[in-house]
C-alpha cells in the first residue's frame, strides 16, 4: 500500500468524497443539513444527496460503482459526522470506511478528496498524518501463519491512496511520512503480539529487535541467561526458572543529533513471551490470550524504532525484560525469595504476580542510566480490566507534572488515558512478611494501584515515572477502535510515547 500527496486534478479508478453535516440553529429550531464536499458534484451525486441517499454520519459510506464521473469508475462518498466535531482522532477513524471501501472496489488507484475534509490551515497537516495513519492501521492483517493466504493481501499491497490537496507543501509532506512510520511500526509492533509464543520467545523477540533496528542508528544489545545472572536481575531470573526457553534482556538506545552528553529518556516493556502463571498457574479459558503478555515490550521496540526512523533529536533509551513464566521442574515457588537488582528482597506469594519481578529488574536498571524520565508498559494486571475496561490505559504517577505533559502527548496521539491514584496506603500493602516486599497485596482490590507501588520500590527517587498498565487495551477484543477492530494487538501507547520523547 502507497500513500502519497497528489493535485487536485489526480484521476484514478475510485473517488472518495465526503459528506459532512452542519447543524444550524434558527428560530424554528435546530436543522440538520447534509453537506456533500466535492466541488464539481455530478447531477446524480447532487440528486442522491438532495434524496438523503446520501448520510453524513460517521463510519458510513455511499457507493455509487461504475458512475463514470469526470474519469473515475466509482465514487464513494464517505460521512464525516458533525463538522465541527471534526478531530484527527475522528479522521484516523473515518479512514477506515476509505481503507474498505477500496477494498471492496478492489481498486488500485484511489483518490481521497482531502481538500474536502473540512479544516483550518492550521489543522491540515494533523489531518493528513491521521488519514494516512488510519489508512495504514486499516491494511494490518495477521495472515502469515495461514497456508492459503487471502487474495485481498496482494491487491491490498498494490493499492495507491492519492491525497489530493492543492496544499502540499514541506509540512503537508512531512505529515505524511511521519503518519507512514509510526503506523508501520505499530504494525511492526501488533505483529510481535500478535504471533503465537511458539513462534515469538523471548531469543526471537530480541533477534527480531536486531534485525528490525539495522540501518536505522538505533544500537541493540542483548544479554542472556547468564548475564542477566552476573547483571543479579534476580526477578528476571527467578520468573524465567520454570521454563525451558532462554530469558533475555533486551536495551535499545538511540542517540538523535547532538544529544550524546544528554541523560536519556528512558523506556521500560514487560516482555513475557508467555504467562501460563507458573506454578499459581491460571485456568486454562483464554490463557492462549497470555502470548500477549509480551506487548508492552513489543510496544517499546516499536517507540524505540518509530523515534529512530523519525530520527527525533532525543537521546532515548528502551528495556525490554522478556521471559516465558512457566511452572516448570526449577520454577519459583509460592513463598520463594528473590533479590531484585537494587537489593530489594521480595517474596514471591503468588508466580502469576510475575510482571512486576521482570520489571523491577529493569526500572532498576532504567534507574542507574540516571534518567531525565521513565516510563513502562505492561500488561501488568487483571484489574486494570474490570476499573477501566478496554477503551482506557490506565496511568499511574505521583508527579502531576509529568501527568499533564502525559494527558498533552495522549490528546495529540489520540490515544485514550486516564490517571489512576497512587499513594503510600498501596504500598503498606505490598510489604513482606520475611522480605522487604510481597509481589502480592495484603490487602483487597485496587489491584493495579498496589502493583504500580511495588514498580516504585525500584525507581530512583525524583526520576519523573509513570507506569502505564495496558493489561485491557494490549490487543484488541474486537470492538475498541475502527481501524484495530480485528482480534489482536493494538500497538497501543507507542504514539503516545513517541509524542512525550517529541515534547521533551
Ligand atoms: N499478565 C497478567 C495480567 C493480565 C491478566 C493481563 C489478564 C491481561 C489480562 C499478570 O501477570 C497477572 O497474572 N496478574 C495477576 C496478579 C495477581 C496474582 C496479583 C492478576 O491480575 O490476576
Ligand atoms: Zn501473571
Ligand atoms: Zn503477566
Amino acid at each position: 500500500m502507497k500513500i502519497e500527496l497528489s493535485k487536485l486534478s489526480q484521476t484514478g479508478s475510485l473517488l472518495i468524497a465526503f459528506a459532512t453535516s452542519s447543524s444550524t440553529q434558527s428560530k424554528s429550531g435546530k436543522t440538520d443539513s447534509t453537506k456533500l464536499t466535492h466541488t464539481t458534484l455530478s447531477k446524480r451525486l447532487k440528486t442522491a444527496l438532495e434524496s438523503k441517499e446520501v448520510s453524513p454520519a460517521a463510519q458510513t459510506s455511499v457507493s455509487f460503482r461504475d458512475i463514470d464521473f469526470e474519469g473515475f469508475r466509482h465514487v464513494v462518498v464517505v460521512g464525516l459526522g458533525d463538522e465541527k466535531k471534526l478531530d484527527p482522532e475522528a479522521i484516523r477513524q473515518v479512514a477506515v470506511s476509505i481503507h474498505s471501501a477500496a477494498k471492496s472496489l478492489k481498486a488500485s488507484d484511489v483518490v481521497v478528496h482531502f481538500d474536502g475534509i473540512p479544516h483550518g490551515k492550521k489543522d491540515a497537516a494533523s489531518y493528513v498524518q491521521a488519514l494516512t495513519e488510519g489508512l495504514l492501521l486499516s491494511d494490518y492483517t495477521f495472515d502469515e501463519l495461514k497456508s492459503k493466504k487471502k487474495d485481498a493481501k496482494e491487491e491490498k499491497s498494490e493499492t495507491t491512496f492519492h491525497l489530493a490537496t492543492k496544499s502540499s507543501d514541506a509540512a503537508m509532506k512531512k505529515a505524511v511520512t511521519e503518519g507512514v512510520i509510526l503506523a508501520e511500526t505499530v504494525n511492526f509492533s501488533r505483529r510481535l503480539g500478535d504471533m503465537p509464543a511458539n513462534l515469538m520467545t523471548p531469543t526471537i523477540l530480541a533477534d527480531e529487535t536486531v534485525d528490525a533496528a539495522k540501518g536505522t542508528g538505533l544500537k541493540v544489545t542483548v544479554w542472556d541467561k547468564a548475564r542477566i545472572k552476573k547483571e543479579k536481575m534476580g526477578g528476571l531470573l527467578g520468573v524465567s526458572m520454570g521454563s525451558s526457553e532462554e530469558p533475555r534482556f533486551i536495551i535499545m538506545e538511540y542517540k538523535g543529533t547532538g544529544t550524546a552528553n544528554k541523560a536519556p529518556i528512558v523506556y521500560v516493556g514487560k516482555g513475557l513471551t508467555f504467562d501460563c502463571g507458573g506454578i499459581s498457574i491460571k485456568p486454562s479459558a483464554g490463557m492462549e490470550e497470555m502470548k500477549y503478555d509480551m506487548c508492552g515490550g513489543a510496544n517499546v521496540i516499536g517507540t524505540m524504532l518509530a523515534i529512530a526512523k523519525l530520527k527525533l533529536k532525543v537521546h532515548v533509551v528502551g528495556l525490554v525484560a522478556s521471559t516465558e513464566n512457566m511452572p516448570g521442574p526449577a520454577a519459583t515457588k509460592p513463598g520463594d525469595v528473590h533479590t531484585a537488582r537494587n537489593g530489594k528482597t521480595f517474596e514471591v506469594n503468588n508466580t502469576d504476580a510475575e510482571g512486576r519481578l521482570v520489571l523491577a529488574d529493569a526500572l532498576s536498571y532504567a534507574t542507574e542510566l540516571k534518567p531525565t524520565m521513565i516510563v513502562d508498559a505492561a500488561t501488568l494486571t487483571g484489574a486494570m480490566v474490570v476499573a477501566l475496561g478496554n477503551i482506557h490505559t490506565g496511568f499511574f504517577t505521583r508527579n502531576d507534572g509529568f501527568a499533564k505533559q502525559i494527558s498533552k502527548a495522549a490528546s495529540i496521539s489520540g490515544e485514550e488515558t486516564w490517571r489512576l491514584p497512587l499513594v503510600d496506603h498501596h504500598l503498606k500493602d505490598m510489604k513482606g512478611t520475611f522480605a522487604d516486599l510481597s509481589n502480592i497485596s495484603s490487602g483487597k482490590g485496587a489491584g493495579s494501584a498496589t502493583a504500580a507501588a511495588f514498580l516504585e520500590q525500584f525507581v530512583g527517587e525524583g526520576i519523573p515515572w509513570a507506569h502505564f498498565d495496558i493489561a485491557g487495551t494490549g490487543w484488541s477484543v474486537g470492538n475498541r477502535l475502527p481501524y484495530c477492530s480485528r482480534k489482536g494487538a493494538s500497538g497501543v501507547m507507542i504514539r503516545t510515547f513517541v509524542e512525550l520523547a517529541k515534547q521533551y
